[in-house]
């Protein structure tokens, strides 16, 4: 096999950023070279004790775990337990971990690996608000042109918003960060609501998980059971989206997702669109086209690739 893909996920867990490094941590294609936790659909102290949590469900209690920003760059927090729960892991009766944090911060590591590795060896896959990515850049721009790509969930368009109507949570939370990120001229793939809606959580696709019997897969059906039931009700669908996940499938097998390159902005001066992506994928501003925005997805064969790897932990 080739050399296994150096990667860095930014998580927020949160039961889609558990999927995703599941299944990051389930394929020899990627090496996960750490994670590191940010504030989002919980707490900091949640989000780093949750990713810690799935390392050892996972049995990877050897990757090293690193607490990043406390808050967004300029404003409050916004948490969505209505969506993940109090401990934003809600579902499975998962262990406290036993395997440490690591000492440093998040940001220090980002930086510190990224100008140690050789340059463009490094992916970037953030799952929650980019506040330590953003931070890392402000911190240390000569990061910048050594990241080989930033493979992102964020962001919507053509769906709108989740969180309000124009803005998706990721972007919404720290609209200053994906400022940022969307500017630093860095390679950048965007999974945004327009394909992550696409992959839906439906009945028989939990139960596939939960009948490969591993303690991994029943937790995953746990997790998904739990997680989509807000969606459901809000949209009245069979099954929630999937987010995260489709950030390491696309590093996996990048034919699952069909999309285009574009210019994207974000807006961080309306109160009324705050955090919004606006994608010009119709190309109407001759602006830089800074992001591959996808927009489509083969979702049978991303809950095929998924559950064929969460079955192999
Ligand atoms: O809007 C969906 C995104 O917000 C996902 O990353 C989910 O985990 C939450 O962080
Ligand atoms: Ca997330």
């Amino acid at each position: 096999m080739a050399d296994a893909r150096r990667i860095i996920i930014d998580t927020d867990p949160g039961q889609d950023d558990a999927v995703a490094l599941l299944l990051a941590l389930a394929s020899p294609e990627l090496e996960v070279v750490g994670i590191t936790a940010v504030a989002g659909n919980v707490p900091l102290s949640l989000t780093e004790r949750n990713a810690r949590k799935i390392c050892e469900l996972a049995g990877r209690s050897d990757i090293p775990v690193f607490a990043g920003a406390i808050r967004p760059m300029v404003r409050d927090l916004v948490t969505a337990e209505q969506v993940h729960g109090k401990s934003g892991l809600d579902g499975p009766d998962l262990p406290e971990p036993s395997m440490p944090l690591q000492q440093r911060h998040a940001v220090d590591f980002l930086v510190e690996t990224l100008m140690e590795a050789e340059a463009g060896s490094v992916t970037l896959c953030p799952l929650g608000p980019l506040t330590n990515v953003a931070l890392a850049l402000v911190r240390e721009p000569r990061i910048a042109p050594r990241i080989r790509e930033i493979v992102m969930m964020g962001g919507g368009f053509f769906e709108g918003g989740n969180t309000t109507p124009a803005a998706e949570f990721n972007i919404f939370v720290d609209p200053h960060a994906a400022d940022v990120v969307f500017r630093s001229g860095i390679p950048l793939v965007m999974m945004p609501l327009d394909v992550t809606h696409k992959a839906l959580t439906t009945a028989s696709r939990v139960a596939a998980f939960r009948d490969l019997g591993t303690r991994p897969a029943v937790a995953v059906a746990e997790m998904l059971e739990f997680f989509e039931r807000f969606d459901e009700r809000k949209y009245g669908t069979d099954g929630g989206p999937l987010h995260d996940p489709c950030v390491v499938a696309w590093l996996l097998k990048p034919d699952l997702f069909s999309g285009r390159a574009c210019n994207v902005m974000v807006e961080t001066g309306s109160e009324l669109t705050m955090g919004m992506t606006v994608v010009d994928w119709w190309d109407v501003t001759g602006r830089e086209k800074n992001a591959t925005v996808m927009r489509d997805i083969d979702a049978d064969g991303f809950f095929a690739l998924l559950t064929e790897r969460i079955g192999r932990l």
